[in-house]
């Protein structure tokens, strides 16, 4: 691979490859030696704990080096686009950048070149507005393909802020291609039938809950919600109530299901905070799996772009 910036570019033998890929690094297998250096930059424009910091952990371990880059205090407070931005880190000798971005799609500036630009650095998208959210996206289905084994007629069922989840919307797409069956639930404000409709069906969580393989919680996304008058009031108790992983719906599961939330958590919102860790939790698991699937995708990125003497 060139970049890594959506779900949409993968076949389901790529996600396969990278699951098994990621699991092996897991398991201890050795890193690819690298020939030469390669140099690569961590842009956060919105805040991050598990997301960037596994990134880097991955960067480190793949024997990669980091050029810190704070947003905060770059040149981009000045008015500098993100264009010009990545202009620079590469002019520099930055080879690859991970960015987080609030505007959708985002990554299209820096792929979809003028005649006259002549940007060489590969792109991995760690989250870009409401769009997509590969990585995570991924270490979800290593997740799930570590409890299963397959992904064909599984019942998934995503619960919440649908309209604003990159996460989602990175999962429903892949998890379709991958012949996994879709469930969604949550308030109707947040769900859009026409975006949603082609990959499942709305439903009330207790209806399906003692049924489905994997719960998906998704977390309220109150930063993208100023200004939308149906969540002015919003009741974190009446939520909770009726979406909510608590002790009821959660003995109703079935023995092998299991639960994940890409973190970070509203406890007792999405989910009550002592269930958090119970066994049918793979909360923790994501986060330890996150690492390891990115190193698979950033390595897929350095072969692709033969950096390090990688082929
Ligand atoms: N899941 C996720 O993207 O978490 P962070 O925002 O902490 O990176």
């Amino acid at each position: 691979l060139q970049h890594f910036v959506n779900m949409e570019q993968l076949s389901s033998t790529d996600v396969l490859t990278l699951i098994k890929r990621a699991q092996a690094f897991k398991a201890g297998a050795p890193v690819p030696k690298l020939s030469q250096p390669v140099y690569c930059a961590n842009l956060f424009f919105e805040n991050s704990t598990r997301t960037h910091t596994s990134f880097e952990m991955a960067e480190r371990k793949l024997g990669l080096t980091v050029i810190p880059f704070d947003t905060a205090h770059s040149s981009v407070s000045k008015g500098e686009t993100l264009y010009d931005t990545a202009l620079t880190l590469g002019a520099i000798g930055v080879d690859l950048t991970v960015i987080r971005h609030s505007q959708n799609d985002y990554y299209q500036d820096l792929l979809d070149l003028k005649p006259e630009q002549h940007l060489e650095m590969g792109i991995i998208n760690a989250g870009d507005g409401s769009g997509q959210h590969p990585s995570q996206s991924m270490l979800d289905l290593m997740t799930i393909y570590h409890d299963f084994g397959y992904f064909r007629d599984l019942k998934v069922l995503i619960v919440g802020d649908l309209l604003n989840s990159r996460v989602a919307r990175s999962n429903m797409q892949m998890l379709k291609k991958l012949g996994a069956k879709l469930y969604f639930a949550g308030p109707n404000y947040w769900f859009d039938a026409q975006e949603f409709g082609q990959y499942g069906q709305k439903v009330e969580v207790d209806q399906v809950i003692d049924q489905v393989d994997v719960v998906m919680l998704l977390r309220v996304q109150h930063e993208r919600h100023e200004g939308l008058e149906q969540v002015q009031n919003f009741d974190e108790h009446e939520y909770n109530y009726l979406y909510g992983m608590n002790q009821k719906r959660y003995d109703k599961l079935k023995k092998t299901a299991i639960i994940l939330h890409p973190g970070p958590i509203n406890r007792g919102v999405e989910w009550d905070g002592y269930l958090v860790e119970a066994a049918k939790s793979r909360f923790v698991t994501q986060m330890e799996n996150g690492v390891f699937m990115r190193m698979a995708m950033l390595e897929a990125v350095l072969r692709g772009r033969k950096l390090g003497g990688l082929a």
